[in-house]
């Protein structure tokens, strides 16, 4: 479908409320998204699922690309992360053969990675958002988008007093995840749906404790492969490789400690600074992507749009990425009547997602142990640790590892 061109701006009935832009989900992608909208001067509101309070303090990931910053910078969205995030560019691999760090702003494209946790860039988002006079419905499920395929999309929703409500507008942005009611809403065979399961699973552990070293720390040990990702002066980041499937409680403190300490080799790099653990939470590595990242008026970005597995933290790039395309390609459309933007919107997205999907699970194969217990497993360990030499020692190999590793 093309878009249409701006005629009348409300379709208001007596119980529909209405926007133009009605976005679904108050995480990175929808916030970018509203906020950019709203700086234009776009009728738009946030439909959350979740309360204020829960959007704000939710942790997720940490680390933004440069480009993400000069997206953020260019829209003057920056300013926590800038006085308060910390820039970082070294990560070290340890494996059986020893150790080494890579200095990624010296290699490559010589960028640098920002760490601010999700939860304060989002919560810096929704403050500039509602400064700005920007509207959120809270406590406000979407349970499907209706006539995404009209002139006259709407999305149902649970209102936060439980009873049902509808919203009308022009265009959805469907921001609101990987379960969200964007995804759920797409008629069968309307996208085509890629994925693939990693077959890894990590927990994800929030420690009360300061960063143990200067580096993204990656362990891969026979055991599994374990993490460690600095966020901020008194709480890191750790991962623990774990069968698929353990409930997250199921390992004391202790355990944790004494299992990130072995395979990070504490013995011979110095011990971990422990402290309480204050958050976990399972992550199977699962990969998948939409084409197209449209159908008619309902478009999808970040998780909505697919799922990239951790390890390479491109998710949240990836996400305010696609929303910088979207709310600008939906700004033309409503206020000059152009739908270009909105007609290239999935192809000018994935032809940054399949990068990142392909360096992802690069990544993942350097890190992890092969999951089958076949006669394969040995061969691909093998490869794996010529992947690993191949990064310690060539320095062709290292630039191209660099501008992946930080770029989008
Ligand atoms: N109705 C309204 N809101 C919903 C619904 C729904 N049916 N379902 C989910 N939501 C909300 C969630 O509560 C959440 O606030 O949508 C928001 C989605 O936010 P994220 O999950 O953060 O997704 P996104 O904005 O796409 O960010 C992408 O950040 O941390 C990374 O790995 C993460 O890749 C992901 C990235």
């Amino acid at each position: 479908m093309t878009s249409r061109p701006h005629t009348s701006r409300h379709h208001t009935t007596a119980a529909a409320e209405s926007a133009d832009v009605i976005v679904l989900g108050a995480g990175p992608a929808g916030l970018v998204v509203a906020n950019l909208l709203q700086a234009r001067g776009i009728d738009c509101v946030v439909l959350e699922r979740a309360t204020p309070d829960r959007v704000r303090t939710r942790a997720r990931a940490g680390f933004l690309a440069a480009n993400t910053v000069r997206i953020l910078d260019r829209h003057g969205l920056s300013d926590g992360l800038h006085r308060h995030g910390r820039t970082h560019s070294v990560c070290e691999f340890r494996t059986d053969d020893g150790r080494f760090r890579l200095d990624y702003s010296a290699l490559g494209l010589g960028e640098r990675h920002t760490v601010y946790p999700q939860q304060a860039l989002v919560s810096d988002l929704l403050t500039y958002y509602v400064k700005a006079g920007g509207r959120v419905r809270y406590e406000t499920e979407a349970l499907a988008v209706h006539d995404a395929d009209s002139d006259t999309p709407s999305v149902s929703v649970r209102a936060p007093d439980g009873r049902p409500g509808r919203w009308r507008g022009r265009y959805v942005a469907g921001c609101d995840g990987r379960h969200g009611a964007a995804r759920r809403s797409l008629p069968e065979g309307a996208v085509r749906h890629y994925r693939r399961d990693h077959h890894v699973t990590w927990l994800g552990l929030l420690a009360e404790a300061p960063p143990s070293m200067d580096a993204v720390g990656y362990a891969v040990h026979a055991r599994g492969f374990a993490g460690h990702m600095a966020r901020t002066s008194d709480i890191t980041r750790y991962y623990l490789q774990c069968e698929r499937g353990t409930p997250p409680g199921a390992w004391s403190e202790d355990r944790i400690w004494d299992e990130l300490d072995l395979r990070m080799r504490a013995e011979e790099y110095g011990p971990l600074r422990r402290g309480r653990i204050v958050q976990r939470d399972l992550v199977d590595f699962e990969s998948d992507v939409l084409e197209p990242l449209r159908h008619g008026a309902l478009f999808l970005a970040g998780d909505a749009a697919g799922l990239i597995s951790p390890s390479a933290a491109k998710g949240a790039n990836l996400a305010v990425l696609e929303a910088e395309l979207l709310a600008l390609a939906l700004t033309d459309a409503l206020t000059g009547g152009d739908p270009t933007g909105l007609d290239a919107y999935s192809a000018r997205c994935l032809t940054r997602v399949w990068p990142a999907q392909e360096f992802s699970h690069w990544l993942i194969e350097l890190l992890h142990r092969s999951p089958g217990t076949d006669h394969e497993a040995p061969f691909h360990d093998r490869l794996r640790r010529a992947r690993m030499t191949a990064l310690r020692t060539s320095r062709s190999q290292q630039d191209w590892f660099a501008e992946r590793y930080v770029g989008v």
